[in-house]
């Protein structure tokens, strides 16, 4: 590790690794050097398990999409036989991409010179190459990552060490479940190019101490600041609630299914599955912060909205989809700014690891893990 590198990492860890009324923020270092960027890609986000879609969006066999993890380009793939693989999308021939469009189709096509691969990566065909003295099919086919599906999400592990999702999650999947969200459909899906360190926008999720500044019509007059308190940390996650004010309930949109707890109907929670998998977890639906992380300042951000088929059993549904998208829009839109300006700042020759409030204790959890992660050789 360069020197530079290694005295960043000592003052990350000088100012996290501390109890929460003692702890400052990640140096901004941490947001905007290229070579921590690096690091966390090789030590995070190839080593442990990244959700990349929903299991519902590929249900048949040759369904696909694309997706990068950690800068590696990514074919998600429904087989024959059901399962859901994560092949890579590099030709085998001259590395050209494949599979750009969300086309379904029985094989695995490359545009430039047409080798054909079966769904499960095996190289099929490859015309015009009976000349290549050696050349075996069977040494060319794609490779393939872990890959995982938990609650309906489609998960990649690229480094093939990471521990059993089910496992680390078990906790978290037992809070889950009264919402079944293997069942769940996706309603609605908005995109956007984010100019900004995906961990700005993680940090922006898990708090809700902005809420009078940043949602003072939209959140906090249900969902006041003062009142949000996250979990201890006990797990691969963080956990922020939001309780709803004088104890009311929740407005919903759908119908919330029956067993959702009377805690989760008088406010709504977001999670942090480590490394970034950010949720917000309603009475009658969830919604997905998709971060495909492309540069040190740079990511797609796709919000997925799921809910249950149960709970989308109510009159005019269609329009109640509709508000549940403009209005995650215009949440959105509010935190925009401050994210952006945040971003700006973090550039400044002058800027320091900031102090935490209490009600930060989820992004003090995540940057713990964060530096631990990082530090792993
Ligand atoms: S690069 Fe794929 S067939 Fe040539
Ligand atoms: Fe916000």
């Amino acid at each position: 590790m360069k020197a530079s590198l290694e005295s960043l990492m000592q003052e990350g860890r000088d100012v996290v690794l501390r109890p929460l009324a003692e702890a400052s923020t990640l140096p901004p270092g941490f947001y905007t050097s290229p070579e921590i960027f690096a690091l966390e890609s090789e030590r995070v986000f190839r080593r442990n398990w990244v959700a990349v879609g929903r299991a519902s969006e590929i249900p048949n066999a040759g369904d696909r999409f694309r997706i990068d993890v950690a800068g590696e380009p990514l074919l998600i793939v429904r087989g024959k036989d059901g399962a859901v693989r994560a092949l890579s999308a590099v030709c085998r021939h001259r590395w050209m991409l494949l599979g750009s469009g969300a086309e379904s189709s029985g094989t695995i096509s490359c545009p430039y010179h047409k080798w054909t691969y079966a769904l499960d990566g095996s190289l099929m065909a490859a015309p015009l190459m009976e000349r290549a003295d050696g050349f075996e099919r069977e040494n060319c086919s794609l490779p393939s990552f872990g890959c995982a599906l938990w609650n309906g999400f489609i998960f990649v592990n690229l480094s093939g060490e990471a521990a059993p999702l089910s496992h680390a999650l078990a906790p978290l999947a037992e809070e889950f479940t009264p919402w079944k969200m293997d069942e769940m459909e996706v309603v609605g899906r908005i995109e956007f190019d984010q100019r900004y360190n995906w961990k700005v926008l993680a940090d922006n999720f898990m708090e809700a101490y902005h809420h009078f500044a940043i949602h003072p019509e939209t959140f906090e007059p249900n969902y006041p600041a003062a009142i949000s308190h996250a979990d201890e940390a006990n797990g691969p996650y963080a956990a922020l609630r939001m309780p709803h004010k004088d104890d009311g309930l929740s407005d919903t949109l759908f119908k919330p299914l029956d067993g959702i707890p009377e805690r989760a109907r008088r406010g709504f929670s977001v999670f942090n599955v480590y490394p970034s998998m950010l949720l917000a977890v309603l009475a009658d639906s969830v919604i997905w912060y998709r971060m495909e992380i492309e540069s040190v300042d740079s990511f797609k951000l796709t919000v997925y909205l799921l809910a249950h088929p149960a709970s989308l059993d109510v009159p005019d549904v269609e329009t109640l989809k509709t508000f549940l998208r403009e209005g995650t829009f215009a949440v959105h839109m509010e935190d925009l700014p401050a994210c952006e300006g945040v971003q700006r700042g973090l550039m400044s020759g002058v800027a320091r690891a900031g102090r935490l409030s209490h009600l930060e204790g989820a992004i003090h959890a995540h940057q713990k893990w964060l530096i631990g992660e990082l530090a792993r050789p």
